[in-house]
């Protein structure tokens, strides 16, 4: 086969690829279908790089080889030289005139799963290993990449810097107590201390070690020094909860900024939103279109409302009472004090606001212990972002700079010292005032594709019993 060098589909059907009319080309990708006759064959050819295929026509009796032609069927794998032609066809501008086609891979028809369209996403995670070849998810991971370079390019612009926070740590930062061990200890039989507990000095850290849950902690020993920095990175909570709004690994992006108070972090919260949400609806909308047209009518809309509102922003005081004056029936009942379930949430932002929510100044004892607490002695300095079909999908505070204070909530809440006695340090050090928030990834790209399950949002869910793939 004739050495050419490969162009993307991406280029041939977006970018103005006027200047290769007429010429040779080469295009690789995996056969999404092949339909025609014995007179002509042709193949709708996709290589990932954009939700569109590319047509390709062959002259079935001038193309020598009928049996590797036989062989070109829906999920194999070829590449093909021709001429770039300008279509006939509807539906696509270009298509190619095949010259030589080499067979990279077979995929036998009886067995290929994706022999079909219209597969249920539940079946679709069953075969995790390839559903990346539809175009649903396809979609799903350009999306997730452009908004990922997006969240880099927002905060390089705006003059933080990324840190990158450990995986494995020693610390509890949420206290939720819902983490996964890390551990080479022998599970048959770990060394035991006198007390008859497992001896963890002798495990490889020399001390209990876990998968984090945030890389707050750290961020802020950032931010102490560097004054605006964020995390990006993946973190695990071995909560059972089966919802379609949790993982148990799921990435995170926390800024940290000193001299933040809690004013200064919702208003960064909502630019950072607003700027991702443009964004891709900038640079994704053959994505953004198609996951619209198939999983949510309203989903443009809904991120142009984003855009455009303005926040509302309002105690969980606030709320409660808006909630318990709302005549509402919910399934978990509200007073001062509960922690707010996704159906108040939504009921908030989806009924009463009709926009996304900024809640402040929660009850101290449903939040963690490193939050500023308020001088009333009962609730702190958090804020959630609420949104619409989502719930929360931002959490932060303003934190407790203040040594004394900080010590004696630690103290109440049980968490050893010795575990964050480092973290203490910061505030005998030059401590400052200084916040910051966590939005969830996956949360966010639930929201902005439309999915209804967060499974579908990320390449390899884990959830419990789940991480065959
Ligand atoms: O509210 P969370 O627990 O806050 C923190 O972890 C803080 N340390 C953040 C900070 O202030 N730096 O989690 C933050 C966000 C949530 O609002 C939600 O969007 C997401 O992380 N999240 C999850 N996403 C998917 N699956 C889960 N199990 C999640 N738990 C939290
Ligand atoms: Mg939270």
């Amino acid at each position: 086969m004739k050495e050419l060098k490969r162009s993307r589909v991406n280029d041939l059907l977006k970018k103005d690829c006027r200047d290769l009319i007429g010429k040779e080309i080469n295009v690789k990708g995996w056969v999404r279908t092949k339909r025609g006759n014995k007179n002509v064959a042709f193949i709708a050819l996709n290589d990932g790089s954009i939700i569109h295929n590319i047509q390709v026509v062959v002259d079935v009796p001038a193309f020598q080889n009928e049996e590797l032609l036989r062989n070109v069927t829906t999920g194999s794998c070829i590449s093909v030289n021709g001429q770039l032609v300008e279509s006939k066809g509807k539906g696509q501008q270009v298509e190619i005139l095949a010259s030589e086609i080499t067979l990279y891979g077979t995929a036998d028809p009886e067995k290929y799963p994706l022999q079909k369209k219209g597969h249920t996403l539940e079946f679709l995670r069953e075969i995790a290993h390839l559903r990346p070849r539809t175009n649903t998810f396809g979609a799903i991971f350009r999306l997730r990449h452009a908004l990922s370079f997006a969240i880099h390019k927002y905060f390089n612009d705006n003059g933080f810097y990324y840190l990158h926070s450990p995986i494995i740590t020693g610390s509890d930062a949420e206290g939720a107590g819902a983490m996964f061990r890390v551990t080479t200890l022998d599970f048959k039989s770990p060394p035991m201390d006198e007390g008859g507990n497992i001896d963890y000095s002798k495990d490889f850290f020399g001390k209990e070690t876990n998968l984090t849950v945030s890389g707050q902690l750290e961020g802020e020993l950032g931010a102490l020094a560097l004054s605006n920095i964020y995390t990006f990175g993946p973190t695990f909570r071995a909560e059972n909860s089966n919802t379609a709004r949790h993982l148990a690994e799921f990435w995170m992006i926390e800024p940290e900024m000193a001299f933040f108070d809690i004013h200064d972090n919702m208003d960064l919260a909502e630019d950072f939103l607003k700027y991702l949400i443009g964004y891709i609806m900038e640079h994704c909308e053959d994505d953004l279109l198609f996951l619209e047209k198939m999983y949510d009518k309203e989903l443009m809309s809904r991120l142009k409302l984003i855009v455009n509102s303005k926040f509302e922003r309002l105690t969980y005081t606030e709320a409660i009472d808006i909630l318990v004056d709302s005549g509402q029936q919910f399934e978990f009942p509200v007073k001062w004090g509960v922690d707010l379930q996704s159906e108040h949430e939504r009921y908030l932002v989806e009924k009463h606001f009709e926009k996304p929510v900024i809640l402040t100044d929660y009850p101290r004892d449903i939040k963690a212990f490193y939050m500023k607490q308020n001088d009333d002695g009962k609730t702190v300095r958090a804020m959630d972002v609420l949104f619409p079909r989502i719930g929360e999908i931002i959490g932060g505070s303003q934190r407790e700079e203040d040594y004394d204070r900080l010590l004696s909530r630690i103290k109440e809440m049980g968490i050893h010292i010795e575990d964050v006695w480092w973290y203490l340090e910061t505030r005998k050090f030059g401590t400052a005032p200084h916040s910051g928030f966590g939005l969830g990834f996956e949360r966010l790209m639930l929201f902005v594709s439309g999915m209804g399950n967060i499974r579908d949002v990320i390449p390899f869910p884990r959830t419990p019993q789940n991480a065959e793939f």
